[in-house]
């Protein structure tokens, strides 16, 4: 990750006695999740660093989009690419029954996209975007776009996992966003 990252030490876990508190041992926090714990599991999580995606989709009332950073490619043959949205989001019910929409892979210079659809799921007066042959919104100069058909849509907890089948895929030159640890930043080698 970028200098733009706060740097902690990394997330080795050691097994430990199991606690349903939070306990903290020389640096070492061992825990079972739960509502008394569920800030230490979203840091544990936020350890995993992830891209940053803008998932779109063509609604009645016009586009619409959410950050999301719980893509995953599942399959490759058939392409199947997943990701999850919070039933608690306003917008999980639009994306959940969608037949067609596109996930796009956010580089790093559109670091204002992945800010914007985290919040205003309905403006797109910033972004440039065309329609593609099922007339879902795709977003021009993503790092990646994969235009899906619903395949799936799981119920999962607090999330549906929402599976795609790609029909279509671009890729352009560019770096990735990342996000880690509640911060967006970007790639470097080591
Ligand atoms: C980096 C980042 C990643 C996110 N990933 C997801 C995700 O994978 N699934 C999800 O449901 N919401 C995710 N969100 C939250 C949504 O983008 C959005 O903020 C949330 O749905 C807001 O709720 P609303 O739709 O009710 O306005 C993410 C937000 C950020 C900033």
């Amino acid at each position: 990750m970028s200098g733009r990252e706060s740097v902690q030490s990394d997330c080795i876990v050691a097994p430990r006695q199991e606690t349903t508190e939070a306990s903290d041992l020389s640096g070492e926090t061992t825990f079972v999740p739960g509502p008394e714990t569920e800030a230490e599991y979203r840091r544990a999580l936020g350890c995993f660093g992830t891209g940053v995606t803008v998932v779109t989709h063509m609604t009645e009332n016009g586009p619409i989009a959410m950050t999301a950073n719980s893509f995953a490619s599942v399959s490759l043959d058939p392409p199947l690419v997943l990701w999850c949205a919070a039933y608690r989001s306003r917008r999980h019910a639009l994306f959940a029954q969608a037949r067609h929409y596109a996930i796009h892979v956010m580089r790093d210079d559109q670091l204002h996209l992945a800010r914007h659809f985290a919040r205003r799921g309905h403006d797109f007066s910033v972004a440039d975007w065309t329609p593609n042959a099922e007339g879902q919104p795709v977003l021009s100069d993503s790092l990646a776009s994969f235009e899906c058909v619903r395949d799936a849509v799981h119920p999962a907890g607090d999330h549906s996992i929402i599976v795609g089948h790609v029909l279509r895929c671009s890729v352009h030159p560019g770096s990735g966003l990342l996000f880690k640890r509640g911060q967006y930043g970007g790639f470097s080698d080591l």
